[in-house]
């Protein structure tokens, strides 16, 4: 599939939301931008299940999942990394910001659901990943940006510029 450029394609969120310093650190065979209506075709979720079971809802259902996160503006921030001579995804990842009345009304960027195809790992996707969406969550006005990680992972967001603090619960249903 012949590389498509930004301006073919519908996106989640605009372009320029994506930081210049990051892009500029990219290496030219690849290119940075934010989750668009087609990428279910560009290995979206498999790309996905580097970091879990995934299960393939169809497109349609894919595509509603895209309009409803569009829906609700300035919340989500899904961006890939996409490889220019495939078309296809080789990264992921998610910023939500959470709106709050305490902290004079502020906002909280949450991470999430961060992978690189294991072919392209160790090559500073991850980081490059890491940095654009820190840098959405920061212009959002976010005075902090958290996420959930395994212990095998607290070196790589470590050397992304985050620290360890507190810890998580959860409750499966
Ligand atoms: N342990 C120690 N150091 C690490 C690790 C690790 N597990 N992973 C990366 N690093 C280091 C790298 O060596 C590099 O260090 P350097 O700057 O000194 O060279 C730095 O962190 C940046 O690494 P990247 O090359 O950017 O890492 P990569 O592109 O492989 O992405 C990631 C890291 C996202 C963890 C990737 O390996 C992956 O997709 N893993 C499987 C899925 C996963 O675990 N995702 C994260 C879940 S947590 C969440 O989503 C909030």
């Amino acid at each position: 599939m012949p590389f498509t450029p930004d301006s073919e394609l519908d996106l989640l969120f605009p372009s320029e939301y994506i930081s210049q310093d990051v892009r500029s650190q990219l290496h030219p065979s690849l290119h940075i931008r934010p989750l668009a209506s087609t990428d279910y075709k560009r290995g979206h979720l498999s790309i996905l299940s580097v970091l879990t079971v995934v299960s393939d809802p169809g497109e349609e259902a894919w595509l509603a999942q895209f309009n409803a996160m569009r829906a609700a503006q300035r919340t989500y921030y899904s961006l890939v990394i996409v490889d220019r001579a495939s078309d296809q995804i080789a990264a992921v990842g998610t910023v939500f910001i959470e709106r709050k009345f305490l902290r004079g009304l502020g906002s909280v960027g949450h991470i999430e659901d961060i992978a690189v195809d294991k072919n392209q790992q160790g090559k500073k996707l991850g980081l490059r990943v890491i940095q654009a969406l820190t840098t959405i969550s920061e212009n959002s006005g976010c005075y902090k940006t958290i996420l959930n990680c395994s212990d095998s992972n607290i070196p790589f967001y470590q050397k992304c510029g985050y620290e360890k603090k507190e810890n998580e619960m959860a409750k499966y249903a």
